[in-house]
């Protein structure tokens, strides 16, 4: 009797765990990412547009550590491009001779360069919260693309009735917790394409959450493109093998 006490408690205890964290980690709806499934690619005017987004919004805040401009030929620039994407950030020299540091402008080999010059600066100019790296955000996170795309499109001017807000903070319907130290990056026009496309709010974030997409898994098209090659080999493959059993059966049946 005692164990099967155990038993229900150790259940409710369980449905609890799972309440509670449903609670901290809201489902995201599911949108629609053309690089999904066996075939899927990443749409090149997608990754530019949000590559743009990145540089001019996100970028203010948030480094990629990971990424140096000229893997932005991964998403279709040309090395004159790069150049000047990369000529239009300066960055420290190395020290000349008498030891003077001065800066120069960026090169293609550069890393992207950090909004802050380190964690403890990142995080006074940000409400104590830290603006995490956004190299690897999308494999970091539990729902990946499509969690990013509601937290970015999830933010609201006014929290649900009864909801007390910590001081800085803003109300999230996406973010653990509802309360975030970002505040709504995007909106609207927030931003004006190079390539004409209308820039709403959620054309912007499906841009941006596409380019992290590519940043967190920029070998995606190679797996894929290799994987439609073994298909392509298994099935002839496959074919050869029903001809040679055929052939060697038909000896055998009479
Ligand atoms: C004004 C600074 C600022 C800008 C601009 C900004 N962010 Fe943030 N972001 C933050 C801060 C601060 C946090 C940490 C929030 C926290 O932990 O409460 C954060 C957190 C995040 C997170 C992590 C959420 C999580 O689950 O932990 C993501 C993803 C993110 N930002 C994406 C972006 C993207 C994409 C852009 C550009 C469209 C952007 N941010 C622009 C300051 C900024």
């Amino acid at each position: 009797m005692s164990s099967f006490r155990a038993f229900l408690m150790g259940g409710a205890l369980a449905l609890a765990a799972v309440t509670a964290s449903a609670q901290e980690m809201p489902v995201p709806a599911k949108q629609d990412w053309g690089f999904y499934g066996p075939f899927g690619t990443y749409d090149r005017a997608a990754l530019q547009r949000g590559f743009q987004v990145y540089r001019e919004v996100c970028a203010a805040c948030h480094s990629m550590n990971l990424l140096a401009y000229h893997d932005l030929s991964g998403i279709g620039y040309g090395d004159a491009e790069i150049k000047a994407i990369a000529a239009s950030v300066s960055v420290p020299d190395d020290p000349d001779d008498t030891g003077e540091v001065k800066d120069r402008p960026g090169r293609p080999s550069d890393r992207f360069k950090a909004p802050f010059a380190n964690e403890k600066a990142a995080q006074a100019a940000n409400n104590g919260a830290l603006p995490k790296d956004l190299s690897l955000i999308v494999r970091g996170r539990e729902y990946g693309p499509d969690y990013i795309f509601a937290l970015l499109t999830g933010f609201k001017d006014t929290p649900p009735a009864g909801m007390k807000m910590a001081k800085g903070m803003n109300y999230n319907e996406a973010f653990p917790g509802h309360q975030i130290a970002m505040p709504p990056p995007l909106s609207d026009d927030r931003v004006t394409y190079a390539d004409g496309t209308k820039a709403n709010l959620a054309q912007e974030a499906h841009d941006v959450v596409t380019f992290l997409s590519w940043a967190s898994d920029p070998h995606l098209e190679d797996r894929h493109r290799l994987g439609a090659r073994v298909i392509i080999f298994l099935a002839a493959f496959s074919g050869v093998m029903y001809g040679v059993k055929r052939k060697v059966w038909s000896k055998i049946d009479h």
